[in-house]
């Protein structure tokens, strides 16, 4: 079973990883890793914060002469801004920011210092989510599957241009300073994004993510915590700021005819037994069905704002103003990378899953035998 846990606060000395489950014989590299978040950090609206950290990760554990040993991979990125921090004298954070965890996470643990929830909730763990996310698509791409995202929508502008995952698409959204296919509409969201920041606002947004070559039957009918499309829905909510998650149509469906939802199933040339169209988004009866799996996940403005909400000071009991942060205007092109990495995640873990092996020969061997006997019918 692939499973991980990971630890580190947003000002502590790093992050680190722990992902097991990786069978042995899988190429892996520091690079590897770095690449993804190297990808995690662009993105127009971002903060100061992204131009200190120059995220790189070493591998710990778990790697001999460039090949993964079946045992626990041990991943460390560590923190450029700890060293700022360590001579820095940092007030209490007393009044909470609404849309965070401060409130919350306060009461609940008895907490005087806000600093102490936010360091964790902070959005800063999700480099270590990258991290074991580029393992996973390293895994993944053993076997053909490539997982995308772009931007479809900052604010209320929307890019509804249909893609068709060619590289050079592909080159237009990596490129892009939002993530966006279409160049008229990314003018049209920098020029939101510069509007929130003047007036201290912030923005949110929809990513898009796509996952290709995924074979039939990862994931289960058998119990509701089997299903494909729950897991995936679970990974992309547990993203800081992610609000909703949509699988295909999403929530189109609820109000269009049968006959405009369900995809008709028909031999098609060179793949056989397939779907004509893929309103389902790949998933049907909690198991990927063959087609591209897509998903969208939307992402609220980003909570703290430099023109802060009210709150209550929770020293003094006396309306305040929020704490301020230094923060993001908007995380939005950041938020699809980090989901492409968690559904590389969930993908990995469901494949394992579906075809076992403590290494990847043998995984491999699985599969094939696998896409053999199915392709016979
Ligand atoms: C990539 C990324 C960057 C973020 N950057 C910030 C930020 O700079 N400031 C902030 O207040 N929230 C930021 N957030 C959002 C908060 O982490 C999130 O809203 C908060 O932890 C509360 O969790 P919830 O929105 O899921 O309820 C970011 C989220 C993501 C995914």
């Amino acid at each position: 079973m692939i499973r991980f846990l990971t630890s580190g606060e947003s000002h502590g000395k790093a992050l680190m990883a722990i992902l097991e489950g990786i069978p042995a014989g899988l190429e892996l590299q520091e690079e590897d890793i770095n690449l993804e978040l190297g990808r995690r950090q662009v993105g127009y609206g971002r903060g100061q914060r992204m131009q200190i950290e120059k995220d790189r990760a070493q591998i710990m554990s778990g790697v001999r002469h460039g090949l993964t040993i079946a045992a626990p991979l041990g991943l460390l990125i560590e923190n450029r801004d700890w060293e700022n921090w360590q001579n820095k004298k940092v007030p209490p954070v007393t009044a909470p920011r609404p849309g965070h965890a401060d409130l919350a996470g306060t009461l609940k643990y008895a907490f005087s210092d806000i600093r102490d929830v936010l360091e964790r909730a902070s959005a800063r763990e999700t480099a270590a989510r990258v991290a074991i996310g580029a393992v996973c698509r390293k895994l993944l791409r053993e076997f053909n599957i490539n997982i995308y995202s772009r931007t479809v929508q900052i604010g209320k502008i929307m890019d509804s241009s249909p893609w068709r995952l060619a590289p050079k698409e592909w080159a237009k959204i990596e490129n892009s300073p939002v993530r966006c296919l279409d160049k008229d509409e990314e003018n049209r969201m920098i020029k939101v994004i510069d509007q929130a920041r003047a007036s201290g606002d912030t923005v949110g947004g929809i990513v898009e993510i796509a996952a290709a070559n995924i074979p039939v039957g990862l994931g289960s009918y058998i119990q509701w915590d089997t299903k494909l499309d729950g897991r995936l829905a679970q990974a992309l909510m547990s993203i800081q700021a992610i609000k909703a998650v949509e699988i295909g149509l999403g929530i189109k469906v609820a109000g269009l005819p049968g006959s405009q939802v369900h995809d008709e199933i028909s031999l098609v040339k060179g793949r056989g037994l397939a779907h004509t169209t893929n309103r389902a988004g790949g998933i049907e009866g909690g198991m990927s069905n063959g087609e591209i799996i897509v998903l969208r996940a939307s992402m609220k403005p980003i909570a703290t704002l430099m023109k802060p909400l009210h709150s209550i000071d929770l020293k003094t009991g006396k309306t305040a103003k929020a704490s301020v942060e230094r923060s993001d205007v908007c995380a939005v092109p950041a938020a699809g990378v980090i989901a492409e990495n968690v559904v590389a995640f969930e993908l990995a873990r469901a494949m394992q899953e579906k075809f076992g092996g403590d290494s990847l020969r043998e995984m491999k061997r699985n599969y094939h035998g696998y896409t053999e006997q199915i392709s016979k019918y």
